[in-house]
């Protein structure tokens, strides 16, 4: 057994990076390292980095200019890069920023064990490739941490859409599906160390066409309907998914499966159809209002989510009056949006950009109605008794909070609730970003 070694991982971006970075800490477990919550006593630092927006590159050489100091202090400490930034920008890394030990992108995590060693014999160790080999299947051999009451699980990764704004078929590359028969063995491993619930994730995770036991490709739907037969696993969610491939099963599980919560994130990025034909979305307004017309039918409380970029090259005032139409029509329980970023290597990148001043003030906009739409939907919780998965423990004393099915954060104060709980809560108030609530029959 080697000497056990502290490694701080600094996590950035989407849910998959967190899944990463757990999967990478314990790919580098056997390599003698052990998990801590603060830098200045690591012996590794890596940076799970994004690259979805902004100068998302020049932020992380900043913070790696930050850890010059503790480098200096210990010079055996160890700093790496990982996800996007690391894929985007691969030996960049290394030339401006000699101290960087390991650069390693998304593809390449397996590989992290044997990228350990290369460091302990002083080298610097660079991998972006995109290998052949399961990195799934590797990484799923490692011993497991304790955890929690849920849990993150990547069944689909990369994406073949190629919208005109975005990076991720570029940093994760090509859309790929793990074989059901995986999916479910790591599902029935978390549940057994305790976990309730279970968020599927995919860049497109609606794409989902994993292989069955038979050969034959399995849908989400499929996947989550064996999920559903899992004992001891309550709740089951997904994210994130592309309009394209809400199809008809799934919708249909929606209404059917007990297990899968009321609750989808189905980003549309805008409302008007000259936009989103220029970002390469391939729906309509129109589509999109009817496919969640048809979810509703199937799963009438569902609580829709979503993302929408404003000042998109070429976007005008008509058209963003469009989105806010579209939200208007929609009625969002909660919602993600952002300044269009040109991102480097992508097609909108060589567009004409919208004045700054006008995104900022087309975002508020925005902003201010999702807003409105968001806290409306969080008053109407007040007097539901609804069913709460509760996490851990809340900032008063007795404290604990959870999520209700529409992922709601609730805060309940009672004796003897514990992680993993799911109790039903009547609630009795709504802060901006998070429900009040009492235990039923209490
Ligand atoms: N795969 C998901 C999410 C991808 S990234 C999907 O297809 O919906 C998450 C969100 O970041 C996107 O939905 C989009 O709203 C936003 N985003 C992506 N690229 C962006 C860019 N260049 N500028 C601003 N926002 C961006
Ligand atoms: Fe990016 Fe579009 Fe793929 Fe989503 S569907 S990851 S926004 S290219
Ligand atoms: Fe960011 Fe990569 Fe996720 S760019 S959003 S970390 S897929």
């Amino acid at each position: 057994m080697a000497e056990t070694r502290k490694l701080y991982i600094k996590t950035y971006g989407c849910q998959m990076n967190v899944y990463d970075s757990e999967r990478m800490a314990e790919a580098l477990g056997g390599s003698g390292y052990v998990q801590t919550d603060r830098a200045d006593d690591a012996d590794m630092i890596l940076l799970n980095t994004c690259h979805i927006r902004e100068k998302a590159a020049e932020k992380v050489y900043s913070e790696l200019g930050r850890l010059k100091g503790l480098k200096a202090a210990k010079p055996d400490l160890k700093i790496g890069v990982a996800g996007c930034v690391a894929q985007a920008e691969g030996e960049e890394i290394l030339r401006r920023q000699p101290m960087v030990d390991l650069v390693v992108g998304p593809q390449a995590y397996h590989r992290l064990p044997d990228m350990a060693a290369r460091l302990d014999a002083g080298q610097t160790a660079l991998d972006t490739d995109f290998p052949e080999e399961d990195k799934f299947e590797r990484l799923a051999e490692r011993p497991k941490a304790a955890r929690g009451p849920t849990a993150f699980l990547t069944v689909q990764e990369g994406c073949d859409k190629f919208c005109a704004f975005c990076v991720v078929p570029y940093t994760r590359g090509a859309e790929v599906s793990r074989p059901a028969a995986r999916v479910l063995d790591e599902a029935r491993d978390l549940v057994a160390r305790g976990v309730r619930e279970i968020t599927l994730l995919g860049q497109n995770v609606n794409a989902y066409h994993g292989a069955g036991p038979e050969g034959d490709a399995w849908s989400l739907a499929r996947l989550i309907r064996a999920l559903g037969d899992i004992e001891g696993l309550a709740r089951i969610r997904y994210t994130t998914s592309h309009p394209n491939d809400m199809t008809d099963d799934l919708i249909v599980a929606h209404g059917e499966v007990e297990q899968l919560m009321p609750y989808l994130h189905l980003p549309v990025q805008s409302g008007s159809d000259r936009v989103l034909k220029a970002m390469n979305r391939k729906h309509d307004a129109a589509s999109y209002l009817r496919l969640i017309e048809r979810i509703r039918a199937a799963r009438p409380d569902i609580l829709m989510s979503g993302d929408f970029i404003v000042g998109f090259p070429g976007e005008t005032d008509a058209d963003f009056e469009d989105t806010l139409s579209l939200v208007r029509a929609v009625g969002y329980g909660q919602c993600y949006s952002f300044k269009y970023s040109a991102r480097p290597g992508t097609p909108a990148a060589e567009r004409a950009e919208v004045a700054e001043e006008v995104k900022a003030e087309r975002l508020a906009r925005l902003q201010a109605l999702l807003t409105e739409q968001q806290r409306a939907i969080q008053d109407a919780m007040v007097g539901r008794v609804v069913p709460v998965l509760f996490e851990k423990p809340g900032r008063l004393a007795g404290q604990m909070v959870g999520k209700s099915p529409y992922l709601h954060a609730v805060h309940a104060t009672a004796e003897g609730l514990a992680p993993g709980d799911i109790r039903d809560v009547r609630i009795v108030e709504s802060a901006p970003n998070s429900l009040g609530g009492v235990l039923a029959g209490q």
